[in-house]
């Protein structure tokens, strides 16, 4: 453990080499050059961090009390706006985030046609006036059944290059049966690792999947699909998390680590996506006409490596290559500043765990002279206590 006068001391060593101003890459850990993941007790490096917010989003008090109107049975082409909400047209979400239109059609395993439409993502604001809470606002993703069709709700991360990660949400599901609440790593069907919640399930179960579940001849694939049981009810803000590393996939709740599986564990760059759906099928269900169902979402918080730049080409999110400069140029210094995601003051705050030893590589930091470097490791470890 460092104390905090060390801590103190080595940020004033750090700060100057390593803080940039990364407030709108959603990065709240300038100090940092890699974190450190537990998973199963064995300690996984990733090179970049984000943590997407929605708690404190408004900027009035009255501002999203109200869900925008329902999509109603004559809208049935997903082709309504996204609601007029000052947060979903600033660039702090629109860089990183799409809200998808697709649809499709009603089939003999899908019978009801699903539709997504931008009217179903929004913004809600708690109403209490004088309520004790760490959150103002949340993301709503909303599902709702017509007579026609099932209207439903997606998002996708524009980062499409993920390859190994941990990924959180702070996230609850309410509403009536018959949808599935979806939060899941996707390149295609057969590279997809799953957290799902079915509002037809016991609010103590959740599906863990790695995809595909069913073979060629649409047999299910049992060993693909893990049922967590017993879990903290999922209608109750919870924190799931799924940990995609290389030969295992690992899924938790509230830090608790419930199921694993090696099967198909992903091998492609992917991308994230959330969703609130049905389509009638064996899966989410029928939702009965009229009825609706929501994915409510505090924050979500990514520790990652990516396949490629992080914004450049394949990154999928060219807005930010400028920026991301800044960051490759620091990550290229490699894993000196550890910093780890969990057991911090603030979730989404990286702190720093260690200072490894490479941190003699620092040598190509301009303007440190080797001299000043000598007197600086020498002072780094006395500080740690090597
Ligand atoms: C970096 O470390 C310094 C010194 O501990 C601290 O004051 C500062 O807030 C840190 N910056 C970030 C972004 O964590
Ligand atoms: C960092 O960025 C924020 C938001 O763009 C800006 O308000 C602030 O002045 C910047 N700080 C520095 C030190 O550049
Ligand atoms: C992430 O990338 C770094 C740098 O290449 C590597 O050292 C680390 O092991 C990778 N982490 C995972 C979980 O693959
Ligand atoms: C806030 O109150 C209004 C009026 O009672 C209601 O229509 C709305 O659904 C409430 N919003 C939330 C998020 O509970
Ligand atoms: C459906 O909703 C739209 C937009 O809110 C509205 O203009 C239209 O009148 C509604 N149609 C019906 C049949 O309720
Ligand atoms: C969204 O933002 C753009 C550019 O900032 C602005 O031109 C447009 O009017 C905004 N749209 C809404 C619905 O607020
Ligand atoms: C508003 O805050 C109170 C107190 O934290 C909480 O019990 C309630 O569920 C919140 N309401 C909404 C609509 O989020
Ligand atoms: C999970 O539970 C569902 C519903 O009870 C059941 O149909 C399915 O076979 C279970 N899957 C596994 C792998 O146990
Ligand atoms: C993984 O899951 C199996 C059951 O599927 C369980 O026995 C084991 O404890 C879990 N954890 C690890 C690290 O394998
Ligand atoms: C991932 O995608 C590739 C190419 O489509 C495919 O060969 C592979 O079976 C998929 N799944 C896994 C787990 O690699
Ligand atoms: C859903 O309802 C349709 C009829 O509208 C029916 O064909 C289908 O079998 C039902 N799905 C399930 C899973 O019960």
């Amino acid at each position: 453990m460092i104390s905090s006068a060390q801590a103190l001391i080595l940020g004033l060593i750090l700060q100057p080499i390593l803080a940039q101003n990364v407030t709108d890459l959603k990065d709240n850990s300038a100090n940092c050059s890699c974190y450190v993941v537990e998973t199963d007790n064995t300690p996984s490096y990733f090179q970049y961090h984000r943590f997407w917010d929605f708690r404190n989003v408004a900027s009035a008090k009255s501002q999203y009390t109200v869900a925008p109107p329902a999509v109603n049975n004559s809208q049935g082409a997903g082709t309504e706006m996204t609601p007029d909400q000052e947060f979903l047209n600033s660039s702090a979400w629109n860089t990183d985030w799409g809200i998808q239109n697709w649809g499709k059609p009603s089939t003999s395993d899908f019978p009801i046609r699903m539709q997504n439409s931008p009217a179903n993502v929004f913004i809600l604001q708690n109403n209490s006036s004088s309520y004790a809470s760490d959150y103002d606002t949340y993301l709503a993703l909303r599902t709702t059944r017509l007579e026609d069709f099932q209207s439903s709700a997606e998002v996708e991360n524009e980062q499409k290059n993920l390859m190994h990660a941990s990924l959180r949400v702070k996230a609850r599901v309410i509403g009536d049966p018959g949808a599935v609440a979806g939060f899941f790593t996707f390149y295609d069907d057969n590279n997809e690792s799953d957290i799902e919640i079915l509002t037809s399930d016991p609010k103590d179960m959740i599906r863990y999947t790695n995809q595909p579940s069913v073979d060629k001849n649409g047999n299910e694939i049992p060993q693909s699909s893990l049922n967590g049981t017993g879990l903290p009810a999922w209608d109750n803000w919870r924190t799931h998390r799924i940990d995609w590393l290389a030969k295992k996939s690992y899924w938790y709740i509230d830090g608790q680590e419930v199921a694993n599986n090696t099967y198909s564990v992903p091998r492609k760059p992917s991308g994230l996506v959330i969703n609130m759906w049905s389509d009638g099928g064996e899966w989410s269900g029928n939702m009965t006409i009229g009825g609706s169902a929501e994915y409510h979402i505090q924050w979500i918080e990514l520790a990652f490596n990516t396949s490629g730049p992080v914004g450049g080409p394949g990154g999928g999110n060219r807005k930010r290559d400028e920026e991301e400069g800044i960051l490759e140029k620091r990550k290229s210094k490699g894993c000196q500043v550890v910093c780890r995601v969990d057991g911090v003051k603030d979730v989404g705050f990286p702190e720093v765990a260690h200072v490894a030893a490479s941190l003699a590589g620092m040598g190509a930091v301009p303007l440190v002279s080797s001299w000043a470097l000598v007197v600086m490791m020498g002072l780094v470890s006395f500080l740690m206590g090597f």
